[in-house]
């Protein structure tokens, strides 16, 4: 590969903390990356930082630079190429975070859901740039639906559904090499985290076991009436393991460590028995805030015995419990992030694909908050193809009522959903009341996490939507 060849996609900021960074990129073929660091804007000292492994098929020629050792709170420079030769200007820049449990006021952006339908989609994150440079968003989280493997129209693989790991790879291309997602993500760092479209439709597995998976029967009938081949119609482990080789290599590569990794076989790729306790679930900090991100998909077992069913699995639900003792009071702010939406069902809800088909165990997590007096958690969801806060308390202990909120953005471009506005219905379980939809916007949207620690006693918390209204881009007033 030639020395200045160029990345086929990223460069991508991943994995920030306070000391460390991993710049991923992806070549068309056998390549090492190379990156450069700078204090100065204009690149004059910049300096060979590391190397990542070298680039092979096996990983689709996607790698990261993992750095260690940087200054908390501190401005780099970066560029990230496949050849040793020191390039003239950066490709981006990133800060670090600050020391954690240390308060600091924040902004970041959160958003689900990219579905590119034109040639020059993406206009969404045009306007999160703008916003980023505006109000110095931090980074952004993104809470699934990255890619859409089964959307045979957008999809990039002329009229086929992804089934083999290079249709999983080809859509990442097609949907992550559009201008404006490359060009907010090589200043802005991410996180991201699966939803079902990684895989494909509302997918899940049908037993314990983790053999087979599913997905809905209207999706397999609609399949099928429009001609697609049997492997585009049914989901065996091969083809999930595919789709989370692919995305590995795209998402989870550069993303913070898991708090226990899933177990690989022989051929380097998940096993995903049934004893495994390993998920894609991993947690940061920026400051005083502590972040908790869910795996709802991976381990996820609709079951045709109740004793099997679970959305999180039983390794992650211990994690997470361990992981709220922890923060409780170290961290005022917790964030749980949740592609699913937890505190919004909806009475018209035939797929049950969310936490309301999975109800002892949105129950167990809210009794969790409950019992333990967990305060200061707002939920952040995606999926719902609408945008949404809701509020509540919990039955927290000595009759102290607890706040918890969420909020949800999606989508980044996709069709809007109006029956998810228009069927919102509260909870009718659990240690919770007061539940309150405080409003509801079915239009491509992102939102704007803002938190506020110039009282840290008392950290305020606000989300904003930005949202695509029929004569341009609009704001929903913070509540
Ligand atoms: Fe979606």
């Amino acid at each position: 590969m030639s020395k200045t060849t160029p990345l086929l996609l990223g460069p991508i900021i991943g994995g920030l903390t306070d000391t460390h960074v991993n710049l991923w990129g992806r070549a068309s073929g056998p390549a090492t990356l190379h990156a450069w660091l700078s204090r100065k804007a204009d690149f004059s000292d910049a300096k060979l930082a590391g190397r990542s492994l070298p680039l092979s098929a096996d990983d689709g020629f996607a790698g990261v630079v993992p750095l260690d050792e940087l200054n908390p709170e501190a401005t780099y420079f970066y560029a990230l190429t496949l050849g040793n030769e020191k390039p003239a200007k950066p490709d981006g820049r990133f800060t670090t975070f600050p020391a954690p449990a240390q308060p600091r006021t924040f902004s970041f952006a959160l958003g689900s859901c990219f579905r590119p339908e034109e040639k020059d989609s993406g206009e969404v994150f045009d306007v999160i740039e703008t916003r980023r440079q505006a109000e110095n968003l931090r980074f952004i989280l993104m809470i699934g639906d990255q890619i859409y493997a089964d959307a045979r129209k957008n999809n990039g693989l002329m009229n086929r559904i992804a089934v083999s790991k290079d249709d999983y790879r080809k859509v990442y291309e097609h949907t992550w090499s559009k201008r404006p997602l490359r060009g907010l993500l090589k200043n802005l760092p991410a996180f991201m985290i699966l939803d079902d479209h990684e895989v494909d439709d509302d997918w899940r597995w049908r037993d314990a076991e983790r053999r087979w998976a599913t997905i809905p029967p209207w999706d397999t009938f609609a399949r099928w009436l429009g001609g697609c081949s049997w492997q585009e119609r049914h989901l065996p482990v091969e083809r999930v393991r595919n789709a989370l080789q692919a995305y590995w290599e795209h998402q989870a590569m550069h993303a913070p460590p898991p708090i226990q990794t899933l177990g690989l076989d022989e051929n380097r790729q998940y096993h995903l028995r049934r004893e495994d306790k390993g998920s894609l679930a991993y947690t940061f900090e920026y400051g005083a805030a502590a972040f908790f991100v869910m795996d709802t998909r991976t381990m996820r077992v609709r079951g045709t015995h109740p004793s099997e069913k679970t959305m999180l699995g039983e390794g992650q639900w211990q994690a997470f419990e361990a992981w709220l003792l922890d923060v409780k009071d170290k961290y005022p702010v917790k964030f749980i992030v949740t592609s699913a939406s937890l505190l919004h069902p909806l009475w018209l809800d035939i797929a049950r694909d969310r936490w309301s088909g999975f109800q002892e165990e949105r129950t167990r997590l809210l009794s969790m908050l409950a019992l333990h007096g967990i305060e200061g958690v707002y939920f952040l969801a995606g999926d719902l193809h609408a945008a949404h806060v809701v509020s509540a308390e919990l039955y927290g202990p000595q009759g102290k009522r607890i706040p918890v909120w969420e909020f949800c953005s999606s989508p980044f471009e996709q069709k809007p959903n109006w029956v998810s506005k228009l069927t919102y219905t509260r909870l009718h379980s659990g240690p919770i009341t007061n539940q309150k939809r405080r409003f509801c916007v079915a239009a491509h949207n992102f939102g704007v996490v803002h938190v506020d620690f110039s009282n840290p006693q008392q950290p305020q918390v606000r989300f904003v939507v930005h949202y695509k209204g029929k004569k341009g881009w609009k704001t929903k007033p913070p509540v």
